[in-house]
């Protein structure tokens, strides 16, 4: 249009008009620089380049990085975000752009409090502080009319929300507040009112009681995340009216009760977590959520039995149901289509045989504790990396072809084992205590060279040990314990040379120790208890630091080596009839050669008494030294140090009897003490005794099976997450 016409009609006052008009326009754009110059200059101390730009000499403001204006060229958006922004939020400055409908400074580093200046931020429809580390209580937003977009998720905002001042927001579309510490409040009713609604994240912001029954209000929902809060109560029935839902994020609450009726309406669900909470009923509702991937309900009590026909989801790739009181069988056809990655069925009542196609795409990537058989078509490509089927009560074997994983690095489950275990080359854990598993132990297992632990305890195991063995060089925990093994050991297991536990205790061995155990230097626990076992006991294991022996209830015969003679491993030659040992409670005296040895005994006994008078009179003598010497505050304490025995070693008593000298009380304060204060991240040991305290060739303690131990965090509080500190390891203190 042009002014032509204007000018005929009026022109002084169009022009007058015009021109106020433009000044207006110009006072604006004015203020608007001034406003952005305010901001950037509250930001200065920032390590970040967009302010380059930001030179009103060369450019206009609406050049700005980040910034976009209106074609009156009045500031429209700030959009800043991940831009390593680091100063106080000048609200001032911002709200007083007049114009401005995006404010877009998500994951940055803005610390401080959002003032009250917010509410003249009216136009605002946009406002993303989320990811920061802001402090305090958020500002009243009731002036904000327009808002549709609200993300403050994990930016430091404490105190009560402001929720009152969200009721008449109904353009609100995506609300996330999640991952502030505010302070313990109910379900915030005013949330229903935003009919709008279709992403609301309040996971981890201090929500306790009941979802309203109203959230059935919000048909809009495509997303809706609650977890980590203090929710109770049940589901509520509303939640099936929520159609469009295709993630529904529920774990870590309290919830209780079953699936409410008509769940399975939500058929639009992809993920769905309902984990750790402690819902009920079977789990029937989630048969109709044909268009699942994700599927999570561990840790409840659910019951009853898995739908067959999740077997036919298509896209479902993660199932985890574990810790539940589930029984029935795993759907046949579980794991045969698309992308399955991942089961995880552990610790329930599960029967029946493992799924034949469960690997048939060769995705899968953990495969936790399967009942049954295990199917043929299993990791036919080789993917698998864990293979974990506990407690629960399947039935069949492992399949031939199991051995195709090549990356199968942990495998627990149930069933005979197949005599391709060798092919599993990077295999290092075989966990399969306390099942039912039957047959032998396949001779390939020793091709498996990788094997650190085989634990196969209280199954039904069979047949002999492989002679073979002996080529498991990284082998360090050997538990066979409670099973129908028999024959004899064989000598090779005296070349795998890291073993630090052997646990055959409870089996039919036969025939004798192998004395070649006597020289593996790290073994720790030899339980070798009721069995077979005949013949003398090696007097090789002398040479070993034992802190476990248990060779009881065989039928072994004989003198017991002097060096084991002592207090803590009596109870370990009990129920050997044909054992005998001179210096030993509850065991016969050796009487073969009785007139010798009594002489021999008499003069082990002199001497023994020598010996003890030499070192009374040596504590005395030193006790003396020490009380009368200048003042030197070390000393007291390192003599009554255990890790100073070693002296005692020196007057050639053997390390079994310093080790019985020693209090164990001592030990074991050393020990926990290293174990709360002397590594960075402290471990709390929850099964103190005494077998868990190691010494090692200088006769420092060593801290030993870390299965029950927790991690705390460095500032004295329980980690809730239980992290396992490693199951066989022993560290010696510093
Ligand atoms: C943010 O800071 C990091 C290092 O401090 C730097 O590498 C990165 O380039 C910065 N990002 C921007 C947008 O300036
Ligand atoms: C903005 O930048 C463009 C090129 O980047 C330039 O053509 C334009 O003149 C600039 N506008 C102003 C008002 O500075
Ligand atoms: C902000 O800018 C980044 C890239 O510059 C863009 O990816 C993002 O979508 C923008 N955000 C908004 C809310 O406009
Ligand atoms: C902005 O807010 C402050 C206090 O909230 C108020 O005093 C001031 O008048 C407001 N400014 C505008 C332009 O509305
Ligand atoms: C909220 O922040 C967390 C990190 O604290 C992030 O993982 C999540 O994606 C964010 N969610 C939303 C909706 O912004
Ligand atoms: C919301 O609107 C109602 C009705 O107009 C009004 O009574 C109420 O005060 C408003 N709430 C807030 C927080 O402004
Ligand atoms: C919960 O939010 C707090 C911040 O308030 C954060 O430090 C913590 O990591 C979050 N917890 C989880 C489990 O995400
Ligand atoms: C839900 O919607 C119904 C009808 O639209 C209404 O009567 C009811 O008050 C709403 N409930 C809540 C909690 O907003
Ligand atoms: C879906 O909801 C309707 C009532 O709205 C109900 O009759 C039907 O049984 C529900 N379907 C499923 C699969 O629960
Ligand atoms: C599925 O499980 C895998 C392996 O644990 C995990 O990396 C992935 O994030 C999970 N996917 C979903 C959708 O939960
Ligand atoms: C499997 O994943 C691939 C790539 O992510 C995807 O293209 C394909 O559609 C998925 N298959 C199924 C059945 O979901
Ligand atoms: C040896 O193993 C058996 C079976 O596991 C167990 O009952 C016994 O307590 C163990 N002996 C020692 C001394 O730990």
């Amino acid at each position: 249009m042009s002014a032509e016409p204007i000018f005929r009609e009026n022109p002084s006052r169009k022009i007058l008009f015009l021109l106020s008009f433009l000044s207006l326009i110009s006072l604006s754009k004015t203020n608007d620089l001034q406003s952005l110059l305010k901001f950037k200059t509250s930001l200065l101390n920032s390590n970040t380049n967009v302010f380059n730009t930001w030179t009103p000499n060369q450019n206009s403001f609406c050049n700005f990085t980040g910034i976009t204006c209106n074609s009156d060229q009045t500031v429209k958006e700030i959009n800043l975000s991940q831009q390593n922004l680091s100063g106080t939020l000048p609200l001032d400055a911002i709200c007083s752009l007049q114009s401005i409908e995006k404010l877009s400074l998500g994951s940055n580093s803005l610390y401080g409090i959002v003032t009250e200046e917010l509410s003249n931020c009216t136009k605002l429809q946009y406002l993303d502080l989320g990811m920061n580390s802001f402090a305090g209580i958020f500002p009243d937003l009731s002036s904000l009319t327009q808002l549709k977009f609200l993300n403050l998720n994990h930016s430091g905002f404490s105190g009560q929300f402001p929720w009152k001042s969200l009721e008449n927001l109904t353009s609100l579309e995506f609300l996330s507040l999640g991952d502030n510490p505010f302070d313990w409040r109910p379900f915030p009713l005013e949330i229903l009112n935003l009919h709008k609604l279709y992403r609301v994240y309040l996971t981890n912001s201090s929500l306790q009681g009941e979802i309203p029954e109203g959230i059935g209000n919000l048909t809009l929902l495509q997303n809706l995340e609650l977890s980590y809060n203090q929710l109770s109560g049940k589901i509520p029935e509303g939640i099936t009216k929520l159609k469009n839902l295709w993630q529904l994020e529920l774990y870590s609450n309290q919830l209780s009760g079953k699936f409410p009726n008509g769940f399975g309406n939500l058929t639009n669900l992809i993920n769905f977590d309902a984990s750790t909470n402690s819902l009920e009923g079977d789990i029937s509702e989630t048969k109709y959520l044909t268009k699942l991937v994700s599927l999570q309900l561990f840790e409840n009590k659910f019951s009853g039995e898995i739908p067959i026909e999740l077997g036919e989801f298509k896209s479902l790739t993660n199932l985890s149901l574990y810790t539940n009181k589930l029984t029935g069988s795993i759907p046949p056809n579980i794991g045969s289509y698309g992308n399955f990655t991942y089961i995880d069925v552990s610790e329930n009542f599960l029967t029946g045989s493992i799924p034949p196609n469960m690997c048939k795409n060769g995705k899968m990537s953990e495969l936790l504790m399967l009942p049954g058989s295990i199917p043929p078509n299993m990791c036919k490509n080789g993917k698998m990396s864990e293979l974990l089927m506990l407690q629960n009560k399947f039935t069949g074997g492992l399949p031939e072809n199991y051995a195709n994983c090549l990356s199968l690095n942990r495998l627990r489950f149930e069933g005979p084992l197949s005599n391709n275990v060798g092919e599993a080359k990077s295999l290092a854990q075989l966990f399969l205590s306390h099942n039912q598993f039957s047959g032998e132990l396949p001779a390939t297992i020793s091709e498996s060279t990788s094997l650190v632990d085989i634990e196969l305890g209280s199954n039904q195991f069979s047949g002999e040990i492989p002679a073979t063995i002996g080529n498991l060089k990284k082998l360090s925990n050997l538990h066979l314990e409670n099973n129908l093994f028999s024959g004899t050991i064989p000598e090779s297991l005296g070349s795998c040379v890291s073993l630090s536990d052997i646990n055959l205790a409870g089996n039919l061995f036969s025939g004798k120790i192998p004395a070649s155990i006597g020289s593996l230097r790290s073994l720790n626990s030899l339980n070798l208890s009721h069995n077979e076992l005949s013949g003398e006991i090696p007097v090789s294991l002398s040479s070993l630091k034992l802190s476990i022996l248990d060779l009881s209830n065989n039928r072994l015969m004989g003198r017991i080596p002097d060096s084991l003679s002592i207090e803590a491993f009596v109870g370990g030659f009990a129920g050997n009839p044909g054992l005998c040992g001179d210096n030993m409670r509850n065991l016969q005296p050796c009487s073969s050669d009785s007139g010798k040895s009594s002489n021999v005994r008499t003069v082990i006994s002199c001497f023994v008494a020598g010996a003890a008078v030499l070192f009374v009179s040596l504590a005395c003598f030193m006790y003396v030294k020490y009380k009368y010497k200048p003042e030197n505050h070390d000393l007291p304490i390192k003599r009554y140090s255990s890790l100073d025995m070693k002296q005692f070693h020196m007057l050639s008593f053997t390390e079994e009897e310093v080790m019985n000298a020693i209090k164990k009380e001592n030990l074991i304060g050393k020990g926990l003490e290293y174990l709360h204060h002397g590594c960075d991240r402290p471990v709390i040991h929850r099964d103190v005794k005494t077998s868990n305290i190691l010494l090692d060739e200088q006769l420092k303690p060593k801290i030993a099976d870390f299965g029950l131990a927790k991690v705390v965090q460095p500032n004295g509080v329980w980690d809730s997450t239980h992290i396992i500190a490693g199951t066989h390891g022993y560290i010696a203190p510093g």
